[in-house]
């Protein structure tokens, strides 16, 4: 696939970029700063202009738009509103010029009420709290969700908002031990973060997952995966949104089990496309919680990963067994 990646040359975008480019995909990184890589790889672009999102996107089959000013208090507030929320809107909306088949991005987890110097209303917090931003920066994350949510209507494209938690690189964990006397350091995000290998990881690992589980269900029913599209072919696309996942116990020695309720939850958003005109045909979504084994138990990543494949393959054959009923005799 052809995939432009917005931001690529900062801290969570060149995992993306390295990822991406490990699994196969031709990426060009798009951004303010050169990344370093060979000719042709980054292309330097200001994306708060229509125009050079416009030509940056022409070809790309989905774009991982990770520009923005990162996060408040590194520019004037308004400042940081009029960059992320205009290259956001430049960048969807090429996307839809060009019929783009995916637009992934990063939204925040400031929408939630960071720096909570307002206590949340629970916690821990998930996506069902009401939107709470307190910084132009988080505000103008929330009006990319909004934007995302209409361009995705109009247009049929799957777009698929991350709400990134506080990045951690592998060298971040220095600081770490300077946190552990006061507690009160790190509250406003409520103890919160992700290392960008595993945001890289947990993405690549997913989709090749879904690949693998629906070709296989596919093909058992004598559905193959063709290479063209024709007039015979349907075109079957598989978004996983809305991912949840309860921190697995790593087994390493000096960390405490991790107890809990279940693994987490996913959502498949899955749609039917005619191949020729890209009609979508039908589209459906399914919310599925990991396996709830009464009490308390610990998750570990085997448990996780066999609890995703499980719904994965819950998901598929019944994309199977809808296709038999559609193609049935006198159907
Ligand atoms: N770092 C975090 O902890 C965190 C947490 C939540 C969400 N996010 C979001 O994730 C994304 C990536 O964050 P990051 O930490 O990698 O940030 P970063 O600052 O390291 O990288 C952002 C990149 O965007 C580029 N950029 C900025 N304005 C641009 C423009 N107008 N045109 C083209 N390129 C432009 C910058 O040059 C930079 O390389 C951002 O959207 C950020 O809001 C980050």
């Amino acid at each position: 696939m052809r995939v432009v990646v917005t931001g690529g040359s900062g801290k969570g975008g060149r995992w993306v970029v390295r990822a991406l480019r490990e699994h196969g995909h031709a990426v060009t990184n798009v951004d303010l700063r050169h990344d370093g890589s060979p000719h042709g790889q980054c292309v330097i672009a200001d994306l708060t202009d229509l125009g050079q999102a416009q030509d940056v996107l022409a070809g790309a089959d989905a774009v991982v738009h990770f520009a923005a000013i990162p996060a408040p208090e590194l520019r004037a507030e308004g400042e940081t509103f009029r960059i992320n929320a205009l290259s956001t809107y430049n960048v969807f909306a090429a996307a839809v010029a060009h019929r783009l088949r995916r637009v992934v991005w990063a939204s925040s987890e400031t929408v939630l009420g960071l720096p909570f110097d307002r206590p949340p209303d629970f916690a821990p917090i998930d996506e069902s709290i009401t939107a709470r931003p307190e910084s132009s920066y988080a505000l103008s994350k929330l009006v990319g969700e909004t934007l995302a949510g209409q361009f995705a209507r109009r247009s049929g494209i799957g777009f698929v908002g991350l709400r990134i938690s506080n990045i951690m690189e592998p060298e971040d964990y220095a600081a770490f031990p300077s946190y552990w006397d006061d507690p009160t350091v790190r509250k406003w995000n409520l103890w919160g973060y992700v290392d960008a290998r595993d945001v890289a990881a947990i993405q690549s690992r997913l989709a090749e997952m879904v690949h693998e589980i629906f070709v296989d269900e596919l093909n058992r029913a004598g559905y193959p995966l063709v290479a063209e599209p024709s007039h015979e072919t349907l075109r079957v696309t598989v978004a996983i949104v809305d991912l949840f996942i309860t921190a697995p116990d790593t087994m390493s020695p000096e960390r405490t089990s991790t107890f809990t309720a279940d693994s987490g939850r996913m959502t498949l958003v899955l749609e039917l496309r005619d191949s020729v005109t890209g009609e979508v045909l039908a589209r459906a979504a399914d919310t599925r919680t990991g396996r709830r084994s009464g009490p308390l138990t610990v998750t570990s990543r085997t448990t996780n990963t066999a609890d995703a494949r499980r719904a994965i393959r819950i998901w598929a054959s019944g994309l199977r067994q809808a296709l038999a009923e559609m193609y049935a005799p006198g159907a």
